[in-house]
């Protein structure tokens, strides 16, 4: 049976990952959330001060990269991956308000986005893997099997987000997360390199009306059409 890569990319918050991580557990492929380990990244630059001045000292980043290390390790009690940051869990760190608000400066420096796109190019290179982010299907994976470009409207998506951070007990104003959304659109669709943008291959879905399981049937069905079909 061949083994597919797939490519799930979107605009934050979109729900992108639920789509993906149900996607890879009913194929048994490896997910990879490509967002965490930016957002990973950020937090080492926050920890290292290096936005203290106000606005990020990419130099200083850029020094410090070699000492960057991002990876995953498998829960076993949910069978999700959790982020590591040289070697320490913080999966709970890179998902606050805190990180969210400065990743999309780090994600758009070139030297950061190259050092991703390597680690990710490994992580799928035998396939059977689903991707979610921004520039899988783009810059990643440009040959992958299936892509996917998934949507919804800025306010539904920041409705979905602060229902989240709620439920985990996290203090949110729906006001702040619309525009940490609208901002993160902008900054992530504008960027010089790898900017978000739907491959001209890729499968759109507008989720804003959809159930999960609406979305995970779509998403399950297009992945068997992949399956059986002789080519791309
Ligand atoms: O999917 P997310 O919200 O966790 O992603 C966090 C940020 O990382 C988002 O603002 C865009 C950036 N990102 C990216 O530039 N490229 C990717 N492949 C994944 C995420």
């Amino acid at each position: 049976m061949k083994r597919l890569t797939i490519a799930i990319d979107g605009h934050s918050s979109c729900g992108k990952s639920t789509m993906a991580k149900e996607l890879a557990r009913r194929l048994g492929y490896v997910y990879v959330d490509t967002g965490a380990m930016y957002r990973a990244v950020t937090l080492f630059a926050m920890r290292r001060g290096l936005f203290d001045s106000g606005t990020l000292d990419a130099a200083a980043l850029e020094s410090l990269m070699p000492q960057v290390k991002v990876g995953f390790r498998i829960d076993p009690a949910t069978g999700l991956p959790r982020t590591l940051l040289c070697g320490v869990d913080v999966e709970r760190e890179i998902r606050g308000m805190d990180v969210s608000s400065h990743v999309s400066e780090v994600a758009a420096l070139p030297f950061v986005r190259s050092a991703m796109t390597r680690q990710q190019q490994l992580m799928g290179q035998d396939g059977g893997v689903v991707m979610d982010g921004r520039d899988i299907g783009t810059a990643v994976f440009p040959d992958a099997e299936l892509k996917v470009f998934v949507t919804a409207s800025a306010e539904v998506r920041a409705q979905r987000r602060y229902d989240e951070l709620r439920a985990k007990g996290e203090e949110a104003a729906y006001d702040d997360i619309l525009r940490n959304v609208q901002e993160r659109d902008y900054i992530d669709s504008h960027r010089a390199v790898a900017p978000l943008r739907q491959a001209p291959d890729a499968l759109l879905i507008d989720n804003s009306a959809l159930t999960r399981e609406q979305q995970n049937q779509w998403l399950w069905s297009k992945a068997q059409e992949r399956l059986a079909s002789p080519s791309k």
